[in-house]
Formats: C-alpha cells, structure tokens, sequence
C-alpha cells in the first residue's frame, strides 16, 4: 500500500521515518534528507530491502493525475541516488523496434551553475534562440489553449501584463530551469528520423513521472534548448547530436504558484471518439 504522494514529500525534510518504514524495519529515527533519498531511491534500509508494497510511494494513475509542471524550485540538490532511479525509469520507455534513441546528460553541481550562466547571458546578449529542431507554429484551437493556459499562468504568478522586462526575467528563467538545481538535457543523434522524438517523448514523460514518484517536482522545457551550441560547447557534445528537451528537476517551492499551477486539459468528448460502443 502506498503511505505517501508527492503532494507530501518527505524528501527534503528532516523527521521520523514514517510508520512504513518503521514497522519491522527500522527502529524509529530521524533521517536527514540524504539517508530519505536513499531510502526511496534504493528501497533499502540499513540494508535491508523494504518489501515491495512499502516502496511504492504513488499510483501510476495518481502520479499521471497529479503530476504538474514545477517551475519554481527549492535550492537543495536531488541527491545521485535519487536522480539514478529516475534515469533508470527513462531507459525503460519503449522505442521503435527497441532502438533507444535518447541520450541524457545529468546537470549538477558547477556544471549545472554554468549551464545556467551560459544561458542567461545569451538571453542577456540578446542573441536569437534557435532550437535543433523548427519552431512549432500554432493556429486555431491549439494556439487558443495555449493562450488561455498561459494567461492564467502568468496571471497567478503575478507576471504584470505588458511589462517587457518582466517578460523578459520570465523568459530567462525559464531557458535557464527556473533555477533549479538539477536538470537533465535530452538528446539524440542526428542520423535519427522524427519517429525517434516520439520515442523521447514517452521516455521524458517516465523521468517525469518517476521523478514525480520521488517527490522531485519537473519541467519539460523546450525554452533550456533554445541555445543548443551553448550545451554542446560545455557538455562536450558534437555537433551530431541534437538537443531535443531540457528537463528542470528539484523540490518544489510549494510557497510559490509556479510550483503548484494546475494546468486545464479539454475534456474527453472535444477530443475522443468512441467506435463501436454504442
Ligand atoms: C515538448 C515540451 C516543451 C515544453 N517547453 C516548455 C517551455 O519552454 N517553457 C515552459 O514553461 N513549459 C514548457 N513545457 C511545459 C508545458 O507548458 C506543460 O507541460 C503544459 O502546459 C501542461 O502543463 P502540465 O505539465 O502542468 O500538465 C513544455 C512541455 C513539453 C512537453
């Protein structure tokens, strides 16, 4: 049985284990937020594996259901331990024919502070973004829900309309992960077909949601690859690889409504059609 969600992280917080992890296991105890990580990522303590219904921390269908784009982060990094689990779940995303076309480069520590850095100041030198992949261009009822979704977002973080150097820090803190301590850039060789970005989908959506799993909040970000020269250069990467999607990772700042806007979706009769089930 499931004992806690992410909408109750214990990671990051320092206190008694909960009973889950108590009962049979672990004598009551504090654990710091390293010893939490390991815990949830290893699902062991002192050793000793945990069975396999205390390890479960979230439903898939409520980590689907609650998961939310996070985008405002707290400063603590997400401990190797933990963001190895979610690798882990982004490997087994499946792929056409089993190809596995992802490669993922895990940003922390100074890497992660230079990254962020780079991007800042290519914003700052107002040099044009310029994704590896066009621009989508949206019309009819795709640009209407973007519009709408994006002026609640903007209104309940408090974004004033039409102030351009508002527009502007948003903008940079969304290429540079809403600073959040840790991030991982997805990629893929160049030699691949666009059937391959599906299969990076389905594998963003598990690290997403594995992360999620851990109480490590997300944010897909198509803004921290709008300068993929700036990644290659201090990733090391050649130029054959194509840099599809930033993902921002970290604890959630719930004090912030950019870590707890809930985005709208349409519902089930606007995008479904049912055959045969009269
Ligand atoms: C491919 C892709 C690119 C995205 N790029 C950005 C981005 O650049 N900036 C941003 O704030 N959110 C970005 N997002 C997050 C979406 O805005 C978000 O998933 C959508 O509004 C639905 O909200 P939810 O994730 O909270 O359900 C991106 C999502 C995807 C899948």
């Amino acid at each position: 049985m499931c004992r806690f969600t992410p909408r109750e992280p214990v990671v990051g917080l320092r206190g008694r284990a909960p009973t889950a992890l108590r009962v049979g296991l672990v004598e009551r105890r504090s654990f710091s937020v390293l010893q939490w990580s390991w815990v949830l990522a290893r699902g062991t303590v002192a050793g000793v594996p945990l069975p396999a219904s205390e390890v479960c921390h979230v439903d898939v269908i409520e980590a689907i259901n609650s998961r939310r784009s996070v985008r405002a982060f707290k400063p603590e990094p997400v401990p190797r331990e933990v963001l190895e689990a979610i690798i882990e779940a982004a490997l087994r995303a499946p792929s056409w024919e089993n190809t596995q076309p992802w490669e993922f480069a895990v940003l922390g520590g100074g890497v992660m502070k230079d990254v962020k850095e780079a991007l800042a100041a290519m914003g700052q030198a107002g040099e044009k973004p310029q994704l590896d992949f066009p621009w989508p261009k949206f019309s009819g009822p795709y640009l209407a829900r973007l519009r709408a979704d994006g002026r609640r977002l903007m209104s309940e973080i408090g974004l004033p309309k039409g102030d351009p150097e508002a527009i502007r820090r948003w903008r940079t803190s969304m290429r540079t992960f809403f600073d959040a301590p840790n991030a991982v850039v997805m990629y893929m060789d160049a030699s691949l077909s666009q059937w391959s970005l599906v299969d990076m989908g389905i594998a963003a959506e598990n690290l997403m949601l594995a992360a999620w799993h851990y109480g490590v909040g997300s944010c897909a970000l198509a803004a921290a690859v709008a300068y993929p020269e700036v990644l290659r250069s201090i990733l090391g990467l050649p130029e054959s690889k194509r840099m599809v999607l930033g993902i921002a990772l970290g604890y959630p700042d719930t004090s912030k409504p950019a870590a707890t806007f809930r985005s709208s979706r349409e519902p089930m009769e606007t995008l479904v059609t049912w055959y045969g089930f009269d």
